[in-house]
């Protein structure tokens, strides 16, 4: 398989509901291979604007070149950082989205790297960041951490029934040596939680799970995201922190009738967004665009598996 390759999630559905005309600006906080991005940059020609952001630079480095090949002479621009940054970043900038999309996780690129660290199925430095040049790895995690943090870590963010007992082989196997590599890490869980009988999944899947959803403070990035949405909606900003309105730095940065389309691949991500979504419909602040999430085919699932547990839930602001 190509390492390059990271196919789009419901591409057609998102597509839909983000609806992007000529000229307008599209935003996307998770640029990763540029397969939305390219796909939806080019509804916004002639004339569109793009803005792409990731936290790991080299996705967006190739999802930047990518789009510039699919979509020649597009405007772009470029943001490197966690999405919980972009609205502030973009409204320093003065730039405001007509159409906002943020596609959650990792992509397939990162998780076959074995250089990055994220799987138990390749060899590599225990890392998991998606931003390898900012904050903890989870070898810092795994090798600092407190029985007590490991516990609540790997029971809040992988539900993994065992949370205590691989906390403490993880406190065992560290007083010999530290858990640097993925292996390490792997088999150390694997010793305590065994496979479940005619199940395929590896006991290590739950805890690598949890692990680098708290190495990126995952959910702690989608709430401050869910947080600027919030703000926009309600019209509070830009960064004079007055009521909209403004003009240049005080725009907000979702423009008037913004569509908003979060990709969402499990529980924890999905029920923060759906009780935002829910929040601000129900104060007609917003439209819901998706009601009750649309998941992906049965054709998309056997082409794409990682659609599988894919949801999109959508919102088009009223003000
Ligand atoms: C599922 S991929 C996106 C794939 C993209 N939609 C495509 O079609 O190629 C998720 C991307 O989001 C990035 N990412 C995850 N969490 C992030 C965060 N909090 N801030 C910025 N980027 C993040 C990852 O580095 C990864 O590149």
């Amino acid at each position: 398989m190509s390492t390059f390759v990271h196919t789009p999630v419901l591409p057609r559905e998102v597509s839909e509901v983000l609806a992007l005309q000529p000229g307008e600006t599209y935003a996307d906080c998770t640029a990763g291979r540029g397969g939305h991005a390219a796909l939806l940059a080019a509804q916004t020609q002639p004339g569109g604007h793009l803005i792409l952001n990731d936290a790991d630079a080299s996705n967006l480095e190739f999802a930047s070149t990518h789009v510039a090949q699919q979509v020649p002479g597009i405007a772009i621009s470029r943001f490197q950082g966690n999405f919980a940054l972009l609205p502030r970043d973009m409204e320093s900038a003065g730039l405001q989205a007509d159409a906002v999309l943020a596609d959650f996780g990792f992509s397939s690129t990162q998780i076959e790297d074995p250089a990055r660290g994220f799987s138990f199925m390749r060899a590599g430095p225990l890392d998991m960041r998606f931003d390898p040049s900012r904050g903890l790895s989870a070898a810092d995690l795994v090798n600092t951490a407190s029985e007590r943090e490991l516990t609540r870590i790997l029971r809040d963010f992988g539900e993994e029934p065992g949370a205590f007992r691989v906390a403490q082989a993880i406190i065992q196997a560290r007083k010999a040596a530290p858990i640097l590599t993925t292996e390490a890490l792997a088999e150390v869980i694997r010793s305590v939680v065994g496979r479940r009988p005619g199940s395929g999944v590896d006991p290590a899947t739950k805890s690598f799970q949890a692990l680098r959803i708290a190495v990126n403070d995952e959910i702690g990035s989608i709430d401050a995201l869910l947080s600027q949405i919030a703000r926009a909606a309600r019209g509070i900003g830009g960064l004079s922190g007055k009521a909209s309105g403004g003009v240049g730095s005080e725009r907000l940065w979702l423009a008037k009738g913004a569509r908003i389309a979060l990709l969402t691949f499990h529980s924890l991500e999905d029920r923060p967004v759906k009780t935002l979504f829910a929040d601000i419909c129900k104060q007609g602040l917003a439209t819901d665009l998706a009601r009750g999430g649309i998941t992906a085919s049965e054709e998309e699932i056997r082409a794409n598996p990682r659609a599988r547990s894919a949801r999109l839930r959508a919102i088009r602001l009223n003000v």
